[in-house]
């Protein structure tokens, strides 16, 4: 990311969120918080993004059929001890069950999963992403089941609902390659901006940042989170990791990708502390540790995108992102 001599490395580990001056979060499912919540995240995190427990095929497996014992218990828990939640995401093409799809009315069938996740968690999850990834690469609207069976206005009727069933909660849009890709960017910026024109209290935009030690470049980083908070949105990195290994073109992970990874952090961290604070409303890292972390699965590769290896101990990494805090 950046061609910069590294002059960052090394650090005492600290607490994360005690040097920062915005929320710093990571993705958590249910399973990571019973009996207790893991010691590392309660000693660097003060904010969590719900991983899996809110998806559609999780939380409604069913027509009318909801299962919220891991959701619940993942929110009571952060509740309980002050965790900022954000819940994610409401309205989504992936991990949907295939009953959405041979509703009838899937209209109804949003607004119903909208109502009923907003109401239950109402004073309890403090922002939500209500649409994802609704913007294809060409800055055009993704041809997912929503948009073919409720048409455009699906993403007003989406926030819409959100907002009347919980007018205290922040609502975002979040999608990825923001960065990368200023037609998505620009896409993304005209849905809030014309959400906001109709009435949306929309706060703010979620950069994935699924990035890497590749890309995307520093400047192309800062032009975006730019363009966000002048258009008056708020900018959430909100499923930051840094991939050592986009191309797949690795078995072994080395010494120098750790220190290139430890650079792109320190940049990425320093950008987002650019943005005036009143529209920084933090980052979440896509998952606690490189054993919690999706990429190696998802993507079937050899890979380590985030701040802990998979013994939990701080990597390079981590030093990129606190050093970028003082
Ligand atoms: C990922 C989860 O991390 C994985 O555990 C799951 O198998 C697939 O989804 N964009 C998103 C996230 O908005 O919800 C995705 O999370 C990663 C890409």
């Amino acid at each position: 990311m950046s061609c910069r001599q590294n002059t960052t490395t090394g650090c005492e580990e600290g607490e994360l969120w005690k040097l920062a001056d915005f929320t710093v979060s990571t993705a958590l499912n249910a399973y990571q918080v019973f009996p207790g919540s893991p010691p590392l995240f309660d000693r660097h995190f003060n904010g969590l993004t719900t991983e899996n427990d809110l998806k559609f095929e999780n939380i409604h497996p069913g027509p009318g059929f909801y299962d919220f014992t891991g959701a619940d218990r993942l929110i009571r828990a952060a509740y309980e001890r002050n965790i900022r939640i954000h819940g994610h995401p409401l309205v989504w093409h992936q991990q949907l069950p295939e009953w959405v799809g041979q509703s009838h009315d899937l209209r109804e069938v949003m607004i119903d999963h909208i109502q009923t996740l907003v109401n239950r968690y109402r004073g309890q999850v403090h922002a939500w992403d209500v649409v994802n990834e609704a913007l294809d690469e060409r800055g055009g609207l993704r041809k997912t089941v929503w948009l073919e069976n409720i048409g455009e206005d699906y993403l007003y009727l989406a926030y819409k609902t959100a907002q009347d069933a919980d007018p205290g909660a922040l609502l975002f849009y979040n999608d990825f390659n923001l960065a990368s890709n200023p037609r998505k960017l620009d896409a993304a910026i005209s849905i809030c901006r014309n959400l906001r024109n109709r009435g949306i209290r929309i706060s703010g935009i979620g950069m994935q940042m699924h990035i890497s030690i590749a890309g995307p470049y520093r400047m192309e980083l800062q032009e975006a989170v730019d363009k966000i908070w002048r258009a008056g949105f708020m900018v959430h990195f909100s499923e930051l990791d840094v991939s050592v290994n986009p191309w797949v073109t690795k078995t072994t992970i080395t010494e120098k990708d750790l220190r290139e990874q430890q650079d792109t952090y320190y940049d990425v961290v320093r950008i987002y502390r650019s943005i005036p604070p009143q529209y920084q409303y933090g980052i979440t890292l896509w998952g606690l540790t490189d054993a919690d972390s999706w990429l190696p699965a998802y993507f079937n590769r050899v890979d380590a995108g985030l701040l802990f290896n998979t013994s939990g101990q701080p990597k390079p990494a981590y030093c990129g992102f606190q050093n970028a805090l003082k």
